[in-house]
Parts: structure tokens; sequence; C-alpha cells
């Protein structure tokens, strides 16, 4: 790795958010960058929001390939940009952001990134009703994938109804359903083989959780948490009542491997995104599990 920095012709790419501390993003992107041979390195940078968009236009003028934007800048990152893709639109918010020409170019990787892990956990035996819980940025990415996916019935839940309806009415269209309901009616929508979704950070705030209490999990049905590095109170319960799910990190890593294949113009097959996996998962466990023996 110190070797890279010696470089005069190193390229760069960057995570811009607040915080970055954090972030497994540098670690799971110069993995992927040594693994393949790439004069590139991948950095974070804290970013004030007054310094967002100075930030980005910095890193154009330095000819950075691209960055990756996290929380709080998706939206800025995407009113910012000179050109943006039909899903990236369809959001209203970028975490991908390539330099070509003096130009910015905006995409958004975490919907698509987000279906690909799960497939790769179901295979061919994708459900066919999803219960989405939350209405916010993530449950956009979500619900727009699970459109794109074809499946036919989906429940928005979310703590403030009216952001579920404008949600849904949003990105209604077509023969889909799109439904919205209230939590305390979770239990009666779950049913046989469904996906629950669950996109919000309840109950890891030591508020208490805003989920019912379940009494069953029916059978087949899968829970996505969209949280890694710590289980939430939802994924607890799920599991105690022997519910099967996946916890945030596929999502992580497989929206980071397709920025990659997006910067480097190299298809998805190219990057290696389960050694990408491994790396993030033996982070977690490193970082996480002693907190939790303690
Ligand atoms: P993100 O982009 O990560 O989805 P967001 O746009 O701020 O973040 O949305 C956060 C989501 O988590 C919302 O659905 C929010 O519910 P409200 O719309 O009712 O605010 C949900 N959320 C966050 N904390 C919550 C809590 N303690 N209980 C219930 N819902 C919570």
């Amino acid at each position: 790795m110190t070797e890279i920095l010696h470089r005069a012709d190193l390229k760069t790419l960057w995570l811009l958010g607040r915080p970055v501390g954090h972030s497994l993003s540098p670690l799971i992107q110069n993995t992927a960058l040594s693994h393949l041979g790439l004069g590139i390195v991948y950095l974070a940078a804290p970013v004030e929001a007054e310094g967002f968009e100075s930030a980005v236009r910095g890193l154009l003028a330095l000819g950075a390939l691209g960055a990756n934007v996290t929380v709080p800048y998706k939206e800025e990152a995407f009113r910012l940009c000179d050109s943006v893709s039909e899903r990236a639109n369809a959001m209203g918010a970028c975490n991908v952001l390539s330099f070509v020409d003096g130009k910015i170019h905006g995409d958004n990787t975490d919907g698509s990134g987000w279906l690909r892990g799960l497939e790769e956990e179901l295979g061919c035996d994708f459900p066919k009703r999803a219960l989405v819980l939350g209405a916010g940025g993530a449950a956009r990415a979500v619900v727009h994938s699970l459109l794109q996916r074809q499946v036919c019935e989906i429940v928005i839940f979310n703590r403030t109804q009216e952001r579920a309806e404008q949600l849904a009415d949003e990105l209604a269209g077509g023969s889909h359903r799109l439904n919205t309901a209230g939590y305390e009616q979770l239990e009666g929508h779950l049913s046989e083989g469904c996906l629950v979704v669950q996109t919000t950070s309840a109950g890891l705030d030591g508020v208490a959780s805003p989920f019912p209490n379940l009494k069953s999990w029916p059978e087949g049905a899968f829970l996505s948490e969209l949280i890694y590095g710590r289980e939430t109170p939802f994924f607890t319960v799920v599991k105690t009542l022997g519910g099967r799910g996946q916890d945030g990190l596929p999502m992580l890593v497989e929206q980071a491997a397709e920025s990659l294949s997006i910067w480097l113009g190299r298809p998805l097959e190219e990057i290696p995104s389960k050694l990408m996996l491994q790396t993030a998962r033996r982070e977690v466990a490193a970082r996480f599990l002693p907190e939790l023996e303690r």
C-alpha cells in the first residue's frame, strides 16, 4: 500500500460525508483496488455542510476519478451534477459521482446494490410480496429496486404515515400495488415467504422500538436489514422466532463494487466483490464483537 503512494501518477477516489471516520468503504475499496493492481487509492474526507460543493469541485479540479457520497450529502450531490443516470433521477440522490471531461456525472447504486446482495442470498427464490419498514431515502432506493424486480405487492410502513403515502404516490406506476400502513398493522401483513426490509435505525438510539412485539414469524419469510455492525432489536426478535435474515453488509459491498465498476469502466463481474465482502465481515467482527462481549 505504501509503495503506491510514491507514484506521481496516482489516481484518487474519495468518500465524502459527515462523519466518515467509521466507514468501511476505504477498506473495502482499497482491498479491491490493490487486488486489481491499479495505481488508484480510495480516501475518505469528512466535509462540513458549507464546504461540500467546494470539496466536489476541488476533486474535479484535482483530476480525481470520482467519489462516493454518503449521509448527509446524497441529495446535494444530485443537485451539483451536470448529468445523472435515470435511477439517480428517480432517487433524487447520488451516492456515486464520476468526473469525466471536467463534468460531474451522478449515479445511484444503493438500490441495485441492495438488490444484488439479496439475490445472492435468496437465489431465484425471490419473494413476490415485500413489506418495507421506513419511508426515507434508503426505503426509496429499496422500493425502486423492488419495482424494477417486478415484485408485485409492496406495503410501505412508517411511523409518519404521510411520508409513507408520499413515497408510495411518487413511485407508484404500472400494475404495481404500493400500499401503506402503520407499524401496528405489521403482524397482520406478514405472510409465508414474504420479504421484510427494515430500512430505519429504529431501536438503536436507546429509544424503544416502534415495531410491535411479534408473536410469530411466518414460514420462509426473510428479513433484510440495512443496518450492519450492530444487530437491531427487530432482527433479534426475528431470530428468536426462528426467522432468517441478512444484515446490511452485502448492500454496502455491492453498492461499492458497482461504484468501482462505473469509475473503472469495467464489467461488474471483474470487481472482486466476494473478497470485498469477506474483508468487510472480518473487519466488522474485529471492530464490533469485542464491544458486544464487554
Ligand atoms: P435514510 O436516508 O437513512 O432512510 P431518513 O430519510 O432520515 O434516512 O429516514 C429515516 C427513516 O427512519 C424514516 O422512515 C423514519 O421515520 P419517520 O419518517 O416517521 O421519521 C425512520 N425512523 C428513524 N428513527 C425512528 C424511530 N426511532 N422510530 C421509528 N422510525 C424511525
